[in-house]
């Protein structure tokens, strides 16, 4: 079984649709730890709640590497073949990118590459996009940059708010980043440049 290791610092809704899907027999794997570095953060009260392995790594007041490096030891220790980024609002090291070379998943509010960085659903909506969504990729040591995964696509309705917006991508964004564990999980995909191509559907176009 497949051992996921998740990074929170807040609400941790992400988290949570992801430990629903595990449960209901949506995603093959197990969670085995789950790290907030925030010790107020709502989701790892719910990663507790669910009996999940759950660990506070504050990172108020230490630099960057000091902080990485206990997460990194964290999450070796956790075994983990995966770890997503939900809701974490860090960026992370270059050692810590190396450390898990494409394994590290991150959810993102806005069709990449438009509107990276915070906010992106009001900045989206600011901006008056009649189209905007959620993304999931891999990490990398720029902001919001690594390849793309997976991306769901959300209309923006002349009826709503930057809040009302928010919330329909939040649904999209439950749905999507199971579907990118699952293909991650799965090992059907190469990464040709940026693109993320099912290895399956190559073979089968090959084949005609
Ligand atoms: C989500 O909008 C996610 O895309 C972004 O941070 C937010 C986290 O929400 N990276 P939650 O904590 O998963 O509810």
């Amino acid at each position: 079984m497949k051992q996921l290791g998740i990074l929170l610092s807040g609400r941790g809704s992400n988290f949570a649709a992801i430990a629903e899907n595990i449960s209901n027999g949506r995603i093959p794997a197990r969670i085995s730890i789950v790290i907030s570095n925030r010790p107020e953060a709502l989701g790892i009260e719910h990663a507790r709640k669910l009996g999940l392995n759950s660990l506070v790594i504050p990172s108020k007041g230490k630099v960057r590497e000091q902080h990485d490096a206990e997460v990194i030891a964290a999450l070796r220790e956790a075994n983990v073949d995966l770890i997503c980024l939900a809701g974490y609002m860090r960026l992370l090291s270059p050692a810590f990118i190396r450390a898990f070379p494409h394994r590290i998943l991150n959810i993102h509010p806005s069709l990449l590459p438009a509107f990276p960085g915070l906010d992106a659903q009001k900045q989206a909506f600011e901006h008056g996009v009649k189209v905007s969504g959620c993304t999931v990729h891999f990490v990398d040591e720029f902001l919001d940059h690594g390849s793309i995964i997976v991306q769901r696509s959300v209309p923006v309705l002349d009826s709503d708010d930057d809040h009302t917006l928010a919330a329909r991508i939040l649904e999209q964004e439950h749905i999507a980043y199971t579907e990118a564990i699952n293909l991650v999980l799965s090992g059907d995909f190469e990464i040709s440049d940026r693109r993320v191509l099912r290895k399956s559907t190559l073979a089968g176009n090959r084949a005609l």
